[in-house]
């Protein structure tokens, strides 16, 4: 009963799959205390995840967000977990400066763009891969699943039938699929296993004056600034962060693009006709169907936000799924426009020091998705019913997404 409805229900099934009814229901007397939920790279089931505020208002997430100071983003939970720890998502500054200076440069626009025509061809080989026009395919079974991991397959130099691989250890990370704790701990093992020799491998090979394989963990592991390197670990657990954070969140979020291609044909029909409009789908799309819905900070200090008295120690969900939502900042938050002047303003990608690296790519790839599908389709129909996941509000996506693609004639 909504009416009954307190913090402590957030991480219900049916609440997970559309919160934003939920969050307005609490949104009033925000911040609230006793939501419980996992971070990524914890174990449910076997760690005890801490009560935490809930923070659901914009200015109230923008202002934890923006004081890493007050709010680290350390993790202990994680940091006793058997999973390693994220790069620069786990760290606070100076570690940050540090390590985010070198992948700053790793990850500046113009290499990400020059990354363009690979992009491409994995989307293009994908789709030719997976879909047949004029027959019904669940577009999150097999191309938003595997595209974003074939990109990452691609760019740390792995061998390509390694693209289910790095699927199972994202969702396993990032606790979308629901898998038994040993399950979910064998994929993190795996994973660092793999990266460990395949990084010493390849850093053996630039010893020798060779490249290593994959451009990205090229620039991983030669991209200096002010004479400073990353070390073997630390390219190791990037490889780790960039297969996880990144393939797994572009996933649900092709998805999401897809969904309002099907579900709005009204938007479909404005971009066959005008593809500068990707910009304005790209951006609301983000707000609208955000992947990332909470992810937590630990107060470092007793602060004060709105009319909560948090305490140093106290953990602290932020809702950039709930931002994106507040009417205060985006009036008709249940509307899909594509005429919001502030539709830059959205929190999918995080806020402060923090805020997605990977944008630039999670942007390749969805771009050359929607374009590469105008190219080839007239039109893009719902033919069945879309399932939102129902497991973590970590990411805010869909399982079962069918669709069919008809083609031009
Ligand atoms: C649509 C896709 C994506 C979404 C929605 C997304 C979302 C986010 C969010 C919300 C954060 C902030 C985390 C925080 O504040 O604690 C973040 C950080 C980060 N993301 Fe993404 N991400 C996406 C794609 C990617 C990709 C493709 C990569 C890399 C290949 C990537 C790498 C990172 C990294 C390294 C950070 C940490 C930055 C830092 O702490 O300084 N992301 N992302």
């Amino acid at each position: 009963m909504k009416e009954a409805f307190d913090v402590g229900q957030l991480s219900r099934p049916d609440v997970i799959q559309n919160p934003y009814p939920f969050y307005d229901l609490l949104r009033s007397q925000s911040p609230l205390f006793g939501y419980c939920d996992y971070p990524p790279g914890t174990m449910p089931g076997v760690d005890e995840p801490k009560p935490s505020w809930v923070v659901l208002n914009f200015d109230d997430v923008a202002a934890v967000a923006w004081d890493h100071e007050s709010f680290s983003s350390r993790d202990s939970l994680q940091e006793g977990s058997s999973a390693p720890t994220l790069m620069l998502v786990n760290h606070d500054r100076p570690d940050h400066t540090r390590l985010r200076k070198i992948a700053a440069k790793v990850f500046q626009p113009s290499s990400i763009k020059s990354l363009s025509p690979e992009v491409d061809r994995l989307v293009a080989a994908s789709m030719d891969e997976f879909f047949m026009p004029n027959q019904p395919v669940d577009v999150m079974a097999q191309y938003c699943a595997m595209l974003p991991s074939r990109v990452m397959v691609h760019l740390l130099g792995m061998p390509d039938e390694m693209d289910r691989d790095v699927r199972n250890w994202a969702t396993a990370f990032m606790l979308s699929a629901n898998i038994t704790p040993q399950e979910r701990q064998s994929f993190n093992t795996e994973a660092m296993g793999f990266f460990e020799k395949h990084v010493r491998e390849q850093m053996t090979r630039i010893e020798r004056g060779q490249a290593a394989n994959g451009s990205l963990l090229n620039a991983f592991i030669n991209t200096e600034v002010d004479g400073e390197s990353l070390s073997y670990e630390e390219v190791v657990r990037f490889c780790m962060t960039a297969t996880v954070a990144g393939a797994e969140t572009t996933s649900f979020y092709l998805g999401n693009l897809i969904a309002v291609f099907a579900d709005f044909p009204d938007i479909w029909e404005r971009f066959v006709h005008d593809p500068v409009l990707f910009d304005a789908i790209y951006k609301e799309t983000l707000r609208f169907h955000g992947p990332p819905q909470r992810l937590f900070r630990v107060a470092t200090r007793d602060i004060t936000i709105g009319r909560a008295d948090i305490k140093r120690g106290d953990w602290v969900a932020c809702f950039f799924g709930a931002a994106n939502y507040d009417p205060e900042i985006f009036p008709e938050p249940y509307e899909f426009l594509l005429n919001r002047e502030n539709a830059s303003r959205h929190m999918s990608f995080g806020y402060g020091i923090h805020r997605c690296l990977g944008a630039p790519l999670a942007r390749l790839e969805a771009e050359s998705t929607a374009r590469t599908l105008t190219e080839r389709y007239a039109k893009i129909e719902r033919t069945g019913t879309a399932e939102w996941q129902g497991v973590s509000l970590l990411n805010h996506g869909l399982t079962a997404n069918p669709v069919i693609f008809r083609d031009r004639k």
